[in-house]
């Protein structure tokens, strides 16, 4: 009798909605997944999804910044959660404090974070209007180890999405966002099956591990004109 080979535990960090977390959650589900969520982290206890992954059954805890001292006293609150259950690969999912030097290098290569833009283009906040306001045709979402300087680090997968007429910066978010849902777990399973291996400020990808995904880009059909 063979056993499934073991599954990487995801600890997901949350501040919002958590749409990002749910889409892990979706495809964490499959059993052909490689890897599970172990549990999911928020830092506001009024955060929408800790109620959306206890409902799917996932641990969900809040961690709130407001009751700690000090950014790294909070971080290590979280860092005692993600131990005691045991967390390999801490997902950043819309988590939106800014982490410190100690907690990044704790989880050196052990953590990823998505973003909604074509990074090193558009790091930071709004970024959807930014590009709008630059007038770019191509926008998208980046997966990223993390490293001390915000929105920098190795990239894992990116996906891009096309800016249309009259887009407004919702209607872009909207767009990009659904690419984040298959980018995400994408990037998780290329991470978790060792496709995608982190070598200092670079990922390697191995095509013949990646499949099918090798590609690492869902670029639009273009139209007939
Ligand atoms: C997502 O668009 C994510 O890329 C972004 O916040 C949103 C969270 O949505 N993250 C950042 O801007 C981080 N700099 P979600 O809570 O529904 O997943």
């Amino acid at each position: 009798m063979t056993s499934a080979a073991a599954k990487r535990r995801l600890g997901v960090l949350i501040s919002g909605r958590g749409s990002n977390m749910l889409a892990l959650a979706a495809a964490a589900a499959e059993p052909g997944f490689p890897a599970e969520i172990a549990c999911v982290i928020a830092n506001k206890a009024d955060a929408a999804g800790l109620g959306l992954a206890t409902a799917r059954g996932i641990p969900a805890i809040a961690v709130a910044h407001r009751d700690y001292p000090d950014k790294v006293a909070f971080e290590q609150a979280m860092t005692a959660e993600l131990e005691a259950r045991g967390v390999e690969l801490v997902c950043l999912a819309g988590f939106m404090r800014l982490l410190s030097p100690w907690f990044i290098d704790r989880w050196r290569d052990r953590l990823i974070n998505i973003h909604p833009s074509l990074l090193p283009a558009y790091k930071g906040l709004d970024t959807h209007a930014r590009a709008l306001a630059d007038g770019v045709r191509i926008a998208g979402c980046t997966v990223h180890y993390v490293r001390a300087e915000v929105d920098t680090g190795p990239i894992v997968a990116q996906a891009a999405v096309p800016v249309l007429p009259g887009d407004t910066p919702d209607s872009l978010a909207a767009r990009i966002l659904t690419a984040e849902h298959r980018l995400y777990s994408y990037a998780v399973a290329m991470i978790a099956t060792g496709a995608a291996v982190v070598h200092g400020d670079r990922v390697d990808i191995d095509p013949a591990r990646a499949g099918d995904g090798t590609a690492r880009l869902f670029a639009p059909a273009l139209p007939a004109l």
